[in-house]
């Protein structure tokens, strides 16, 4: 019923997906917006909102996959954008614009001694374990069960179950460089006082995937604590976090300063762009010593087409400008918190298993799995599973869930959402109301107890 509702009501997004059949693997252009019987096409988003082709309206909580927290078409962004367009948008050559947003890095982020830009943050944490590795002149990269560092080789093992399947098309050889252990800190001190080929540990300082997979209270300091004990550069993948926790990102809020940060999403605005940034005398691996002949052996080569390109620039220093006051995140995690209990208390009503959980900005939605710390209200950490958290539910229960709250006019992004300050009463008194007749559904089609 769900699903004949949702086709009936997107005519020309399924003629779309039709065509989209025939030109990429999968029909889609990124993993993340896989959706059967296909997933709705999107022409024009405004503030909180969005308009899909066949003219439904949503309350969106994908916001850019995290880009957006000022909504969609904030004006300063828009403005910085369209005057550096008409002057070019790409010079081939330095800028200003990239200096001004390089010290707008620098001045909110803890850990910025330096910056290097990137075009994504698939290429941030690439650049950052390759840099850990010049500077400590070691190979392997620690990393944790359940967190998501970007699709490249180095980093792929381990995001998600089954834990034991390894990453089809990753050599071999890659994946020894890769140490996946659980987010553990006797787990790691023992590991490094056995290895003495670790080069790095690379963390989302919230848990996997924006705090989906929570860690435990105090884990960050410990991890500081042991990667300085054995000289191991401590690298925090901010890419999501970052300037939105704060203005500082994670690090910003608990003074646990990394040697290396990956940062991109707010940082350009809403535009392509990453950054790696971090302690000077490590990110000096990537400065050229005067000498040209110290290329390729004696220091870690960097290129990009669209490093620093001034588009992503001028919108990334307006964004910067804005979320440097730390009241848009502040208005972000108000609203935030307002779904989360509000979810809940309809959980709660309806009389399901599961919770809405999460911190800051985000919030993380658990079906049909009883949490172990559910006591109404505002939670960070359910207890449940990393499998379980992971995934958000059993069987077909996602997909089901994000169609009826789409058929409702809320866009959920992986089992949550991410919260912009432009989100209004009126859309969290929308979401709400999706998710309580999305949850009558659920249990009317059985697939939900
Ligand atoms: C924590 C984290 N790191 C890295 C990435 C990769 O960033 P991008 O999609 O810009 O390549 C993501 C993407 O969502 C992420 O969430």
């Amino acid at each position: 019923m769900i699903e004949k509702t949702y086709i009936e009501q997107r005519p020309i997004s399924r003629s779309l997906y039709e065509k989209a059949m025939g030109l990429f693997p999968g029909g889609v252009t990124h993993d993340i917006r896989y959706l059967l019987p296909f997933p709705v096409y999107i022409k024009e988003a405004r503030g909180s909102r969005k308009w899909d082709v066949d003219g439904n309206e949503y309350v969106d909580f994908s916001m850019g996959h995290g880009a957006l927290i000022l909504g969609h078409g904030r004006e300063e962004v828009v403005n910085a954008v369209r005057e550096t367009v008409l002057r070019g948008t790409h010079y081939g050559g330095s800028s200003e614009l990239e200096i001004r947003w390089a010290e707008w890095v620098k001045k909110l982020i803890p850990s910025a001694e330096k910056v290097k830009f990137t075009s994504s943050g698939t290429e941030a944490t690439l650049l950052a374990v390759r840099i850990a590795r010049a500077y400590t002149g070691k190979s392997k990269i620690v990393k944790f069960y359940g967190h998501f560092h970007g699709w490249h080789d180095y980093l792929i093992a381990g995001e998600r179950p089954p834990w034991d399947v390894d990453p089809m098309g990753v050599p071999y050889e890659v994946l020894k460089t890769v140490v996946v252990i659980p987010s553990d800190l006797s787990v790691l001190e023992s590991l490094l006082s056995q290895d003495k080929d670790i080069a790095g540990v690379i963390v989302e300082p919230t848990g996997g995937s924006w705090g989906k997979v929570p860690i435990p209270e105090g884990f960050l300091a410990g991890l500081r604590d042991i990667t300085r004990k054995h000289n191991v550069v401590l690298i925090f993948d901010e890419v999501v976090t970052g300037f939105r926790w704060s203005p500082g990102g994670v690090q910003g809020l608990c003074g646990v300063i990394p040697d290396i940060t990956t940062l991109a999403k707010i940082l350009a605005g809403g535009f392509p762009g990453g950054a790696v940034v971090g302690k000077g005398h490590i990110m000096d691996v990537l400065g050229f010593g005067g000498y040209e002949d110290h290329r390729r052996a004696k220091r870690v080569i960097h290129q990009g087409t669209f490093n620093a390109n001034p588009v992503s620039a001028s919108a990334g220093i307006a964004c910067l400008e804005i979320v440097s006051t730390g009241i848009p995140q502040k208005e972000a995690s108000e609203k935030a918190r307002e779904i989360r209990v509000s979810l809940n208390e309809v959980i709660r009503l309806q009389g399901v298993k599961g919770c809405v959980y999460g911190e800051s900005s985000v919030f993380h939605i658990v079906l049909g799995v009883e949490p172990v710390n559910f006591n109404g209200g505002d939670i960070r950490d359910p207890g449940l599973p990393i499998d379980v958290l992971k995934s958000g539910a059993r069987g077909d229960v996602c997909r089901l869930f994000q169609l009826s709250m789409l058929v409702e006019g809320v866009d959920i992004f992986h089992m949550g959402g991410l919260v912009s300050s432009v989100h209004t009463d009126e859309d969290i008194e929308k979401t709400v109301r999706a998710f309580e007749t999305t949850l009558k559904r659920l249990k009317g089609e059985g697939v939900l107890d």
